[in-house]
């Protein structure tokens, strides 16, 4: 194959803003491999800590790279050293590269790995997806199954990924309502996967009438509510007064924190996954004397993204379904901004046979 010596790549100045800047091609040194992007999705996070403002500390810190942690491609060059991956692999990146010997990060969770100096996630700290190539290193890569397309795998590396590691915190059986608050792409991801993992009903809460109609259209819940004062009663309505045996907070929202809690029955399992932001709750009737856990969840392991990777082809689950807009990387900047307006579903920066696939079109 042929590989150019410069490429493209986008990187996030702040202010709302998005420029394309020119880079060399980098080579693959000992163990790391070059892949061509094919598909790279935008996380809420992206918007949050890095788009609208350098908000992000310590690891959420951005250091001006090439933006873009949910990454997925095609493997073009390997550099000597390689164990399991070769030129002409799928893989998704799992978007942080930890030092690979603190507890953290034998344990499979580079997320959480305490090195300072070690720890550089894609899109943040080192070069990211929003580019026509990116070095990674073969300790980060993910196997993407052949049932799954590179926007499915995209999305995996974040976003899904830390979907299913919350419902796997909590536990999700055939014996469980589920809620879930905020149907942005990881509320929409975290509905799709607790209805694989059998879920005997699926209650979704947001505000923005886009987010709620594309939860409805998507079939991902049972019921689709306007979150508001009286979302716990009518949760409490819909599940026979008792609540749900779990909830799961995607928005970051006080209120929806709250109605997590509230809304969940006695013994429930309450996950936290939206970042940033508050919330006030009283101990005692809220948590204590209704025997309630509340979990926090952040990201996932490289071992439970390869297992979702193998689960979702067995459940012949497309997580593409959820992106609304594929944009080239020269409208990278309409990409994110559409995604900041929240009047979409998941938003995809998209590279050859991904950028217009069969029946879907770009934006
Ligand atoms: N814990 C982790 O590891 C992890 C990983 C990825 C993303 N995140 C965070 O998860 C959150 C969701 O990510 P996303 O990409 O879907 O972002 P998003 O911003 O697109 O989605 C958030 C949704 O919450 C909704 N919302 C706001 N107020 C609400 C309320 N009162 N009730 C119900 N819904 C309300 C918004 O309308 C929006 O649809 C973000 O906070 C993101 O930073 C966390
Ligand atoms: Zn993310
Ligand atoms: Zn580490």
């Amino acid at each position: 194959m042929d590989i150019p010596r410069k490429m493209k790549g986008a990187v996030l100045p702040g202010n709302s803003a998005v420029v394309i800047r020119e880079y060399d091609v980098p080579e693959p040194g000992h163990g790391e491999v070059l892949i061509r992007i094919k598909s790279s999705t935008i996380c809420g996070s992206d918007i949050r800590a890095i788009y609208r403002e350098h908000l992000g500390k310590g690891p959420e810190g951005y250091r001006g790279v090439i933006a873009g942690h949910e990454p997925c491609g095609q493997i073009v060059r390997a550099g000597p050293g390689m164990r399991r991956f070769k030129e002409g692999d799928r893989v998704i990146v799992y978007h942080i590269s930890g030092c690979g010997v603190c507890y953290d990060c034998r344990r499979g969770y580079m997320i959480s790995c305490t090195s300072p100096e070690f720890r550089r996630a894609y899109g943040w700290q080192r070069d990211g997806g929003m580019a026509e190539y990116m070095l990674a290193e073969e300790k980060d890569l993910v196997a993407l199954p052949g049932f799954l397309t590179y926007t499915d795998g995209a999305q995996v590396a974040c976003g899904f990924g830390t979907a299913y590691e919350g419902l796997r915190k909590v536990g999700v059986s055939g014996d469980d309502a589920v809620l879930v608050t905020g149907l942005g792409p990881v509320g929409l991801a975290t509905l799709m996967l607790a209805k694989a993992m059998g879920a005997r009903m699926l209650i979704g809460a947001d505000v923005v009438p886009e987010r709620l109609d594309l939860a409805r259209r998507l079939g991902l819940a049972r019921h689709v509510l306007v979150s508001g004062p009286d979302t716990v009663g009518e949760v409490r309505k819909i599940t026979g007064g008792a609540g749900c045996e779990r909830t799961v907070d995607c928005s970051a929202n006080d209120q929806a924190r709250l109605l997590c809690i509230q809304a969940a029955r006695r013994w429930g399992r309450i996950c936290f996954i939206g970042e940033g932001g508050t919330v006030s709750f009283q101990p005692s009737p809220d948590i204590i004397h209704d025997q309630k856990r509340i979990y926090g969840s952040w990201v996932t392991s490289t071992w439970l993204m390869e297992e979702l990777a193998e689960r979702l082809a067995a459940w012949e689950l497309h997580p593409d379904a959820l992106v609304t807009h594929r944009f080239p990387l020269g409208r990278a900047g309409d990409a994110y901004a559409l995604m900041a307006g929240g009047k979409c579903g998941k938003v995809a920066v998209a590279f050859d046979e991904e950028l217009a696939p069969a029946g879907k079109g770009a934006a």
